[in-house]
């Protein structure tokens, strides 16, 4: 798919410039000033052009629980996000544990046609907490594994998953939580794992994402541990630097103190946060009523974390593009993130100037459970393109 896109605020982690970009068989083929191509052109003037998001955690919860989201549904709230890549989450029914399931998945995606998937794998065969003979089958299709929604509670099978993984060159991906603390204290069951999962990576020597960083101690040790030069890498969600326990909803882990919040955004600021990522995690009002813990979140991330983190005067744009594009495509292994030549075409045109209203009612997702119903943003985005093909709006 060949298209030009001209006039508009070209942004990357590494540029911010007025121009064009051509995009030629779906790869980013020139970048530039006036540039004149005999294919489709659009328009951008006024709106800022951004490599597309890439979310690192999403719930899509196909197989088997498609009542809540199904991946159409899942696609179709990532591209109005301005997302073109998702890492789905193995808590579906039956639990992800095998290739077949896999497949299952990556072919329905392919066949949507929106968005790129990868899907993880369940550390332990459907989170039984014990048997990791499965990781020995696992294809090159994954790439990265991970229990979320729990955690591998015993350790020496947390290490024995960990030194597979960095055999097959997988990177384990962490739920911090301690479920034996988990009634106690969710602070001190999340400090815990995650200072965890930290040395056992360390250790083991295979590389580890820490999923939905909430506190400054789990925050701290990541610092720590990033300075000693380990293998890690850690997001955060919009809902941990936007939101605040004075919020009452269920999340896990919970929204915490507007302390935790500060120290989150400045680890932002100062690099140490790899990538932003939504655990978007749809469920029925019902569901929701029962205490299911989560909220979705792909299609008010950008404009969250625009109003939050950019237009009070945190970070620029850029630092923006780069957790929300180029260092999460570096972690899952994706020529994206980037508006270079030779990147794939995935390109979000976003008119920065939109105030908006978060209204539930307008989700292409099926889950409507979002604790930012009414909140005022800024940032909008206008059109999604994959590999030069518009997918938003369609
Ligand atoms: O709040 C959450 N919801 N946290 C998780 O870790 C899982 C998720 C879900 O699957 O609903």
């Amino acid at each position: 798919m060949d298209i030009l896109i001209k006039n508009s605020r070209v942004i990357d982690w590494s540029q911010d410039f007025k121009g064009d970009v051509y995009v030629e068989n779906g790869i980013i083929k020139e970048i530039g000033i006036d540039l004149q191509k005999d294919c489709a052109v659009v328009d951008g003037e006024g709106m800022a052009l951004l490599p597309s998001f890439i979310d690192l955690h999403v719930h899509f919860r196909d197989p088997g629980l498609t009542y809540k989201e199904d991946l159409e549904s899942g696609s179709k709230a990532a591209v109005k996000g301005g997302y073109t890549m998702v890492n789905l989450m193995a808590n579906t029914k039956p639990v992800c544990s095998d290739m077949d399931t896999v497949n299952y998945v990556l072919d329905k995606v392919r066949e949507i046609g929106l968005v790129d998937a990868h899907q993880c794998v369940s550390i332990t065969r459907g989170f039984d907490g014990k048997d990791i003979s499965h990781l020995e089958k696992l294809g090159p299709e994954v790439r990265m594994i991970s229990e979320d929604g729990y955690d591998v509670m015993d350790s020496s099978v947390m290490l024995s998953a960990m030194n597979k993984a960095r055999e097959k060159g997988i990177t384990v991906m962490c739920h911090s939580e301690n479920h034996d603390l988990s009634k106690v204290d969710m602070r001190l069951a999340e400090d815990t794992m995650t200072w965890r999962n930290i040395a056992l990576g360390e250790y083991s020597g295979c590389a580890v994402h820490i999923a939905h960083v909430s506190t400054v101690d789990s925050m701290s040790y990541i610092v720590e541990a990033k300075g000693r030069g380990s293998r890690i890498s850690c997001e955060v969600a919009p809902h941990h630097i936007a939101l605040t326990s004075d919020v009452v909803y269920r999340v896990n882990p919970p929204l915490r103190e507007r302390r935790d919040a500060d120290y989150l955004i400045k680890c932002i600021r100062d690099g140490y946060v790899d990538a932003i990522a939504t655990d978007h995690a749809p469920h029925t009002a019902e569901d929701k009523k029962n205490g299911s813990p989560g909220m979705v979140g792909i299609e008010t991330a950008f404009q969250v974390c625009y109003t939050k983190l950019v237009c009070e005067g945190h970070i620029d744009l850029p630092r923006l593009s780069e957790i929300m594009s180029k260092r999460p495509a570096e972690i899952i292994g994706a020529n994206k993130g980037q508006i270079k030549i030779g990147f794939d075409g995935d390109l979000v045109l976003v008119d920065l100037e939109k105030d908006t209203v978060i209204t539930s009612g307008s989700f292409l997702s099926k889950g409507r459970n979002t604790p930012f119903e009414g909140f005022k943003v800024k940032g909008e985005v206008a059109r999604t393109f994959k590999g030069g093909r518009q997918v938003y709006p369609l």
